[in-house]
């Protein structure tokens, strides 16, 4: 095995170089403290690898994103998402059969227990979509106790990732009629994955809703794009919830509000409130642009940048030819799309956003399809957990599989050294 060489002090240690299949390297350093007294500091995990994974590759520079091998472009152009849940969740592509049969088995688990209506009576219809899914994903483990058993078998744990994909689609069309104040709609158990979900989202008890194949096409392809991207900061949280043994529902409840926050998921809110706000204030992108290259204005260009694509993200450049697709075949004109377009030329241009390798990233253009869908800006970052769940599955069972220790990073600590305690009375 390759070696690499540490000096400290007088003292030469060695450290194994793990190679992974796509050739990045890393230092092996989890028996460093053992052996030096040392621990790496490493703030946001820049630099660190948190596990060795079988899931999704990454290649930055290249702009290259890779589901199990297969390439984003083609499983975007050619599968469904179950089918792509399927592959990550168990590492190869399904066969006809076995394809039918998890829909067969998801189909079974659409419903959800009539007990759970009442969690969606006591929440205030402004409430924030990511804070129901997040609170109602947790409360359902409290409906399947089997879930909560850590040495639970196998097939018990596959029945609960089943009930998630089954379920996570009617919770958030529920969310949505919640919002609305409208009826909450019943699955149509004959229709496919994602126009169960229109159906439940848009359908009426008053009308039967059809929808349109394009609208179809374009959020299966949503919902592949954003199905994982590897250890980032939800997936991560996943992860490390569950290795304290804590259950799938609480894991992915975990994922949820991980992937809320403006740098993360909440990004795709953020970038229409953000173009809106642009169209709102006479389209001067100059100035926007020049906000966010200034140090001491907190505004930045959401929708662009990414911890690890450095050149392109293959991602947005998906989707911004499906937005395309999407609007001229649903006959829109979204003034918002032309504001995108421009500010990203206008952005590409410019040495501030070329010499930081900022590019637009997967949430530049998505929310312009979901608002062409007819799904409210609010709800944006619930979809994109919807495509994520697939992933934080995969990564939470790969994690358990492997039976990965409980996730226990160090610190160096800088605050004050020992003191003694002083009575209140004499604190002044
Ligand atoms: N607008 C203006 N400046 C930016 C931006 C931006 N969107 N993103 C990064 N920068 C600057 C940043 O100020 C820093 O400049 P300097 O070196 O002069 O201090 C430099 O670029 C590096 O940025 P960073 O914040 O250190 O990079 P990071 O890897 O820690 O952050 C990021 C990555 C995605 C959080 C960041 O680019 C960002 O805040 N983007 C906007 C939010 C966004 O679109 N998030 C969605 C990410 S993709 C979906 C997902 O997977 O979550």
């Amino acid at each position: 095995m390759e070696k690499a060489l540490l000096h400290l002090g007088d003292t030469t240690y060695e450290l194994d170089i793990i190679t992974g299949s796509e050739g990045e390297k890393a230092l092996d350093i989890s028996k460093l403290r053992d052996k030096t007294g040392y621990i790496t500091l490493d703030i946001g995990y820049k630099n660190t690898g948190s596990t060795v994974s079988r899931i999704t590759f990454i290649d930055g520079e290249q702009g290259i994103l890779r589901y199990r091998g297969y390439p984003i472009e083609q499983l975007a152009e050619f599968s469904t998402y179950l089918e792509v849940a399927y592959l990550l969740i168990y590492g190869e592509l399904p066969t006809r059969s076995q394809l039918e049969n998890f829909e067969g088995r998801i189909k079974e688990r659409t419903l959800i227990h009539e007990d759970i209506k009442k969690f969606f009576d006591g929440f205030p219809s402004s409430a924030h979509p990511m804070g129901i899914l997040a609170s109602v994903l947790c409360s359902l483990s409290s409906f399947y106790p089997e879930s909560l058993d850590p040495y639970a078998p196998d097939e018990v744990i596959d029945r609960n990732i089943i009930r998630l994909l089954a379920k996570v689609p009617t919770l958030i069309a529920w969310i949505y009629k919640k919002r609305n104040g409208h009826p909450y709609m019943y699955p149509r158990n004959e229709r496919s994955y994602v126009e169960n979900f229109l159906h439940m989202m848009f359908g009426m008890p008053t009308y039967d809703y059809e929808p349109d194949p394009h609208v179809v096409d374009a959020l299966n392809k949503l919902l592949i794009l954003h199905a994982d991207h590897e250890q980032n900061c939800s997936t991560s949280t996943v992860r490390t919830v569950g290795s304290s043994l804590a259950n799938i529902y609480a894991s992915v409840a975990a994922g949820v509000c991980a992937l809320w926050g403006p740098l993360h998921g909440g990004a795709n809110q953020e970038v229409i409130e953000m173009l809106e706000m642009i169209r709102a204030d006479g389209g001067n992108i100059q100035k926007w642009i020049d906000k966010a290259k200034d140090k001491n204005d907190p505004f930045r260009l959401m929708g662009f940048g990414h911890r690890v694509y450095k050149n392109f993200d293959p991602r947005a450049k998906i989707i911004k030819q499906a937005a395309d697709q999407v609007l001229n075949a649903l006959g829109i004109h979204d003034p918002v799309l032309d504001i995108a377009k421009k500010l990203e030329e206008v952005a590409l241009s410019d040495p501030y956003f070329i010499e930081r390798r900022l590019y637009p990233n997967v949430d530049f253009y998505s929310g312009i399809i979901y608002r062409a869908i007819g799904i409210p800006v609010d709800m944006f970052t619930v979809m994109f957990a919807f495509g994520r769940l697939a992933g934080w599955l995969a990564q939470w069972l790969e994690m358990r599989k492997a039976g990965e220790p409980i996730v226990r990073p160090r610190q160096v600590y800088v605050g004050p050294t020992l003191r003694e305690y002083v009575p209140i009375a004499k604190r002044g």
